[in-house]
């Protein structure tokens, strides 16, 4: 392992918690949960005064998301809980921009003005982490937390990947884990949480369901809760992408990141870190635009960008085969929806076709696999680029938010189909329609 991952200190900045919906305050030592005062989302807040690090300092660490570890929400070294999460690569994809932009000049023999669809298009691949999702960051983050104040027992609802994430790294930390997923959750996810030795709890239905059979356990058993803005630190443990993404661009911003959105949990974090970085003075530049994309299943998100909404209305009878966006009811959209009209940025909504090509056109161009719930920002991203909503010279980031494994079976059972039914292209992708 990098010698530069262990540290006995990780000096952080860490201040208070702040409600986003009704500016309480909470103190860190004693709050675990939503706001004491109106059931909000707590935010940790940093003292940016006391912030003293050098941009080059965290560039030259390496070795995990704990290179961040002054702006991270753990005080005590010695409880944080981690395996080498982060510092994941940021892939630049050639083959599959050059495809767009050869399809946007296809276009401009009908229309003039029609220019390249895009500059560089990179994957930042999640993937990579120790359970393959960019779940580890922040259950790193929120398993870290409780395990600095004693925690012996957490628990959480999930669509899979945050519930196998938990559990790996509570059983680290030496916890016990309760993950509550519907039955549609994938079989990786689900065999994963039990190797962990994690208690598996299912219900029938959707992630509603789920989310109220963890509700009642934890009332009755006190669990911890690690659930996704319930616990104040997923989020921000979820913004050393933010770091990430910021530091590959030389403390500058790519112009566009498009995001794969349920609870929006990493685009808040992507956002939050922008906003710290710039009061920090380390970015000058305005912050990317943040775009979400959705499945025209569940795109509770998507409908409201549109209408101009401040908060979304919840979406009835959720539907796609990208379980980690369905997610109907996802109670952080009034801040989903400032990070984008802060940013200028949209909202996409595609199907799961559109996401299944995305992945295999990725796949079989450039090479890196993605799941499905990810290639739904991949497929929005191809959508934009299709619609001109990028220059030609600008820099695009999809953010690939879990791996290929976590849904082989149906992106090779889709490579087989259009084989089978002999695809327009000679990459089972098809063409990057
Ligand atoms: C692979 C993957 N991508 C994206 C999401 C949605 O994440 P967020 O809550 O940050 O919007 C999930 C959530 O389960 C997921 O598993
Ligand atoms: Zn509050």
């Amino acid at each position: 392992m990098d010698p530069t991952s262990t540290f006995d200190a990780t000096d952080s900045c860490l201040s208070h918690l702040e409600c986003y919906a009704c500016g309480e305050v909470s103190d860190v030592d004693g709050t675990t949960g939503p706001c004491p005062a109106c059931g909000g989302i707590l935010d940790p807040q940093y003292d940016l005064d006391a912030f003293d690090v050098s941009p080059e300092t965290w560039a030259r660490r390496g070795g995990s998301m704990w290179k961040y570890r002054e702006l991270l929400p753990v005080q005590e070294a010695s409880a944080v809980v981690s395996m080498g999460e982060g510092v994941t690569p940021l892939i630049e994809c050639p083959r599959l921009a050059a495809t767009l932009n050869r399809d946007s000049d296809r276009d401009s023999e009908r229309d003039s003005d029609r220019d390249a669809a895009l500059g560089r298009l990179f994957l930042k691949d999640e993937g990579q982490n120790p359970t393959n999702t960019f779940k580890d960051r922040g259950l790193s983050a929120a398993i870290s937390c409780a395990n600095e104040r004693g925690v012996t027992e957490v628990a959480l609802p999930s669509a899979g990947n945050a519930g196998q994430s938990a559990s790996a790294y509570a059983a680290r930390a030496g916890m016990d884990c309760h993950v509550f997923l519907n039955h549609q959750a994938g079989d990786v996810k689900k065999d994963l949480v039990e190797a962990h030795g994690a208690h598996l709890h299912l219900s029938e239905g959707k992630i509603d369901r789920a989310g109220a059979a963890f509700a009642e356990a934890r009332e009755a058993n006190g669990w911890d809760t690690v659930a996704t803005f319930q616990t104040p630190y997923r989020h921000d443990g979820k913004k050393t992408m933010g770091f990430e993404l910021y530091e590959a661009f030389g403390w500058s911003t790519p112009d566009h990141v498009v995001y794969p959105t349920g609870g929006g949990v990493g685009l808040i974090g992507i956002w939050k870190a922008y906003q710290q970085l710039h009061r920090a003075g380390w970015i000058d530049d305005d912050p990317p635009a943040l775009h979400v994309a959705q499945s025209t299943g569940t795109a509770p998100v998507v409908e409201a960008i549109e209408a101009g909404a401040t908060e979304h209305t919840p979406w009835e009878d959720p539907e796609t085969v990208a379980r980690g966006v369905e997610i109907p009811d996802p109670g952080a959209s009034p801040w989903i929806l400032e990070a984008v009209a802060e940013t200028d940025g949209t909202g996409v909504a595609v199907d799961d076709g559109e996401a299944i090509d995305a992945a295999l056109s990725v796949a079989s161009r450039d090479g890196v696999e993605m799941c499905v719930t990810a290639a739904v920002a991949l497929a929005g991203a191809m959508r934009l680029a299709r619609e001109g909503a990028f220059g030609p010279e600008e820099d695009v980031v999809v953010v690939n938010t879990g791996a290929g494994c976590k849904t082989a079976g149906r992106l090779g059972a889709a490579a087989r189909e259009r084989l089978a039914q002999g695809s327009s292209d000679e990459r089972p992708g098809g063409s990057a329609q």
